[in-house]
């Protein structure tokens, strides 16, 4: 799928953002290896802790159909009634979350969704250095190399 095309549902998802506290409005799109989208919005809440990321929305309601690949996730957001015009990246948060399922070389975050925003794209590695994933838990099967490349 196009970035131009994740982006778009990332918009779209940003039109159900429930922001009446931050008003601050972010859609996200999740894109599965296999080509499915899954999208989010933010969901704030008047105890303001519970409120839930438009990115980690996308990716728990992708887990919760049984998706665990995925390819790319696109995120778009701004002021309350106005066209986006920065750059949203994820919150440290959202990044933690995601590297729970996405590698951190092959995943993109991309970012964009205005006329002025042309997208840009970055490695999940890139925005979470020295991550803790579940190989540093030292689960085999997902085991990788540590971040410095040192063997010992
Ligand atoms: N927010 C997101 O949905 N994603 C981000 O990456 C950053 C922040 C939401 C949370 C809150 O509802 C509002 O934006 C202001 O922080």
């Amino acid at each position: 799928m196009e970035m131009e095309e994740l982006l778009r549902r990332a918009a779209q998802a940003r039109q159900n953002a429930y922001a009446p506290y931050s008003h601050f409005q972010v859609g996200a799109a999740l894109l599965t290896g296999e080509g499915t989208v899954y999208s989010g919005c933010n969901v704030e809440s008047a105890s303001f802790s519970p409120t839930c990321c438009a990115e980690r929305v996308a990716l728990f309601s992708a887990v919760a159909q049984g998706e665990r690949d995925f390819a790319a996730i696109a995120i778009v957001g701004g002021p309350e009634g106005e066209a986006p015009s920065a750059y949203v990246p994820p919150c440290g948060v959202c990044r933690q979350a995601l590297a729970e399922f996405c590698d951190l070389e092959r995943f993109q975050v991309i970012l964009g969704g205005g006329p002025s925003l042309p997208p840009r794209v970055y490695s999940l590695g890139e925005l979470l250095p020295l991550a803790f994933t579940p190989g540093t838990m030292g689960r085999k099967e997902e085991k990788e190399e540590p971040p410095c490349g040192c063997t010992t």
